[in-house]
């Protein structure tokens, strides 16, 4: 692949992409919706089966997916193009990265709809809103907020226009600078936030929540949810991590930054869940209650803790750039082609991709109140393309793409591309790859297709 095609530079120190792999990885999907996801499927069962996904299926296969892309530098669409002119694939396997593509534009039309959630609650943080208020009252205030479809609208669209003016600079510049203060505030802010919640929570009660199960527990629903989840945490199967991985340092171990990424990503998670759980045990809410879970436990301890206020605006702030550096990984894949290969400008690129996105997310958000009555397979709308893309369209992708790497590409090439110290790890790698990762994820995709 000629360097000119990767137009788009080198990140100039390895762990600059670490640094963009995790704001990736990280966003919505660990601060909203891994407590609610927890609280769903039984605690501590969906917890030990989401942690067994992450090794058995989630990293083996962000090191598949990251190998790929940085093999042959360029974006997932080319990459895939390449190696059927070079006669490695056959030309089915080329649309694979358009379905990656599709995935990323699905999931942000939902997950800015989301994330318009965060700026409300952010803005009703400055406003000094959630002074003092019950569980009822922020229940009261996020139903209002749902019910109303011209706030949610004004809000998904002040959060697509971000991701818009964002995407359309290049990746190199910013994101991972703005991720490198993002991570540390983060952690250290939840980190915090969770001795408070296991003060003035139900500590005891969430600690034998999230650590202990017993095995019937664990049901078809439950392994599938945490896989999915897996999947939707980890940013696999969507392209973005591939197109990531295209400007990655060649002397950058993959298996190590994988590693990392995983590792934040759940510790980001597992403390999300340690804020949450106590608060909504004290607060007598219901574990299962939903997506409405961190929003409407979260501001009652603010509105309590001395100084909550301004504390629970930059925990909003913080979420809402977690949610942007996550956002801006789903536009990659078509940004990064299109201004490869038809030299579109990124920012038209993004500003056409964005409108798309935009009224999608119209239509979901819709789905949520005036459209409430329209199903899709049983689900609304909203509900129907969180399921859709995180138990069929995520697994099925990764599938694919973990066949082609363990499959189809000449296995030399891998191992020129995974440099490890010791050719154990590597041989560990492509066998759990290829005798785990890829059986499982069979099953998921064909038990995505008959439970959905
Ligand atoms: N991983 C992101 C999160 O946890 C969501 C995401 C999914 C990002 C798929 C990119 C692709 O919020």
């Amino acid at each position: 692949m000629p360097e000119s095609r990767c137009m788009q530079g080198i990140w100039s120190s390895p762990w600059l992409f670490i640094l963009a792999a995790s704001g990736s990885a990280v966003g919505l999907g660990n601060i909203w919706k891994f407590p609610y996801m927890v609280g769903e499927n039984g605690g501590g069962a969906f917890l030990f089966v989401y942690l067994l996904c992450l090794l058995l299926v989630g990293l083996p296969v962000l090191i598949a997916e990251v190998a790929l892309g940085r093999s042959v530098r360029s974006n997932p669409i080319d990459t895939i193009n390449d190696l059927h002119e070079r006669h490695i694939v056959t030309k089915g396997w080329v649309f694979v990265p358009y379905l990656a593509g599709l995935a990323g534009f699905l999931i942000l039309s939902f997950y800015s709809v989301i994330a318009g959630w965060a700026l409300a609650f952010f803005e009703r943080s400055l406003k000094g809103v959630f002074k003092g208020v019950t569980k009822d009252e922020t229940q009261g205030i996020f139903s209002t907020l749902v019910g109303t479809p011209t706030e949610m609208l004004a809000w998904h669209s002040v959060f697509v226009l971000l991701v818009i003016l964002c995407v359309g600079q290049s990746v190199t510049r910013g994101l991972a600078m703005l991720v490198k203060i993002l991570l540390p505030v983060l952690i250290v802010m939840l980190f915090g936030l969770s001795i408070y919640s296991s003060i003035v929570g139900d500590f005891d009660k969430t600690v034998s929540f999230l650590f202990s199960w017993n095995w019937n527990q664990i049901t078809p629903d439950v392994v599938l949810a945490a896989v999915g989840h897996a999947f939707f945490s980890l940013s696999i199967g969507m392209g973005g991590m591939f197109a990531y991985a295209a400007y990655m340092s060649k002397h950058m171990s993959i298996a190590r930054a994988c590693t990392i990424v995983v590792g934040v990503d759940t510790l980001v998670a597992i403390l999300a869940g340690l804020v949450v759980l106590p608060l909504v045990f004290s607060l007598n809410i219901d574990v299962d209650t939903g997506p409405s879970l961190t929003f409407v436990s979260l501001p009652v301890a603010f509105g309590r803790l001395p100084g909550g206020l301004f504390v629970g605006a930059i925990f909003f702030l913080l979420l809402i750039l977690a949610a942007l550096t996550s956002a801006i990984s789903m536009l990659e894949l078509f940004v990064s082609w299109l201004h490869e290969r038809f030299y579109v400008s990124r920012l038209k690129a993004a500003f056409g991709l964005g409108v798309g996105v935009w009224l999608l997310g119209f239509i979901s958000l819709l789905s949520l109140n005036e459209w409430k009555d329209i199903h899709i397979f049983g689900f609304i709308i909203f509900d129907f393309l969180d399921k859709f893309t995180s138990l069929i369209l995520l697994p099925m992708i990764a599938l694919l793409l973990s066949v082609l790497v363990a499959l189809r590409i000449p296995r030399n090439m891998l191992e020129n591309e995974l440099i490890t110290r010791n050719p154990k790890h590597f041989k560990w790698w492509y066998n759990v790859l290829k005798f785990c990762s890829i059986p499982i994820m069979v099953v998921i995709t064909v038990g995505g297709w008959i439970g959905v």
